[in-house]
């Protein structure tokens, strides 16, 4: 069978906004603005807005905000950086790529960093931990921060599945030194290719952000202030993105009440871990929505088979992947969740029949 319902519809999403995107791309391509400039400034400050910090600076992708954040604490060789088991490997690759050590953790049942199992891994040569806020869903932030004060560890946070998502009221990616985001296309806030930011209420890290972004050059001075990299969000990407930021918070109330209507029709399936956790001080934002299935393959197979795109794409945690080199020290919530994990489609262009489909294809592999 063909694709009946496909799990993000980006030529769907633009013919929605296809006035605005089109006018901010004849503004840009106008004025010849194309490094560095307005569009940029504009989109920077609108994000740290809406995240809640002083500064937000627009980078290349959500790799290079976690690790420009890793060289703007000082992490490299000989430290140890806490990161869990389940993740994009971004987030590990930028704790290697600095020279760290990466120290992976095992997860919770809700897919995020397991706090006791962080505090049982630091060591005197832990120097930072990063939580990664997946799928929409806020890590423990209480935790989190506790064990970082208790043992002068430095934070970054990997939000870049959960942009407006909040703890206890605050938006996650204003707890650490850097909250760190990923502007790819399918994200919940995505753009016309690669993108990120971070943002940060530090000046020195947004100081040294911007100078890093640009080979190491305060654009100001002219003065090279270290071996830099060449990662700015281009001005198109930053024009377009501002476009859909302002979207943004309805877009978070959509996917929410298309995540209620799957947690409605499938609840009833003993055999499915829904995404919904009884914890009044977070917010879930459905980036993804991502259940787990006891049939595992078998189950995704059959969404697949019936024409609806869903995603498994951690089947293989990433530790056992031999060329990374990395320690698998026994992750077993890692290993259980990656055998069963299923992203049904999540997106804001769904339309109902779609999301009846869904469910229908859903129930029918449990014979309802
Ligand atoms: C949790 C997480 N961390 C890091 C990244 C890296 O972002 P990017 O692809 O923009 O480099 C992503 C994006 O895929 C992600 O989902």
């Amino acid at each position: 069978m063909g694709t009946r319902v496909r799990f993000v519809d980006p030529a769907r999403l633009y013919k929605t906004l296809k006035e605005e995107l089109d006018a901010a791309y004849f503004s840009v391509m106008e004025k010849g603005d194309l490094i560095d400039r307005g569009q940029l400034r504009s989109f920077e400050q609108n994000l740290a807005n809406f995240v809640g910090t002083t500064y937000a600076v627009g980078l290349n992708s959500g790799y290079d905000a976690l690790h420009l954040s890793l060289r703007a604490a000082g992490i490299g060789p000989g430290d140890e950086v806490i990161v869990p088991a389940h993740t994009f490997v971004a987030s590990c690759s930028a704790i290697v790529n600095v020279g760290a050590t990466p120290i992976l953790v095992d997860v919770l049942p809700d897919f995020n960093i397991d706090p006791d199992a962080a505090e049982r891994a630091v060591t005197p040569r832990t120097k930072g931990i990063m939580p990664v806020h997946l799928s929409g869903w806020p890590c423990d932030m209480d935790r989190v921060m506790e064990i970082a004060v208790r043992f002068g560890l430095i934070v970054v946070e990997d939000a870049c599945q959960s942009l407006g998502a909040d703890f206890r009221g605050r938006k996650v990616g204003s707890f650490g030194i850097t909250g760190c985001w990923s502007f790819y296309p399918f994200k919940i806030l995505g753009g016309y290719g690669d993108g990120g930011a971070i943002t940060t209420n530090d000046p020195e890290v947004a100081s040294f952000a911007r100078r890093m972004r640009y080979n190491g050059e305060d654009r100001q001075t002219g003065e090279y202030h270290g071996h830099g990299y060449t990662c700015l969000l281009d001005n198109l990407q930053a024009a377009f993105l501002d476009v859909k930021l302002k979207r943004l918070p309805d877009w978070i109330v959509r996917r929410q009440s298309i995540a209620e209507r799957y947690r409605e029709a499938l609840s009833d399936l003993p055999d499915l871990l829904l995404p919904h956790y009884d914890d009044a001080r977070r917010t879930h934002i459905y980036q993804n929505y991502t259940l787990r299935s006891k049939q595992g393959s078998a189950f995704s197979d059959h969404m697949k088979e019936n024409g609806v795109e869903v995603l498994t794409q951690f089947r293989k945690p990433y530790y056992r992947h031999a060329a990374l080199k990395l320690v698998d020290r026994g992750f077993p919530e890692t290993e259980a969740l990656s055998r069963e994990v299923c992203s049904l489609p999540m997106n804001v262009e769904i339309d109902d029949v779609e999301i009846d489909y869904v469910i229908k294809t859903v129930r029918s592999f449990y014979g309802k």
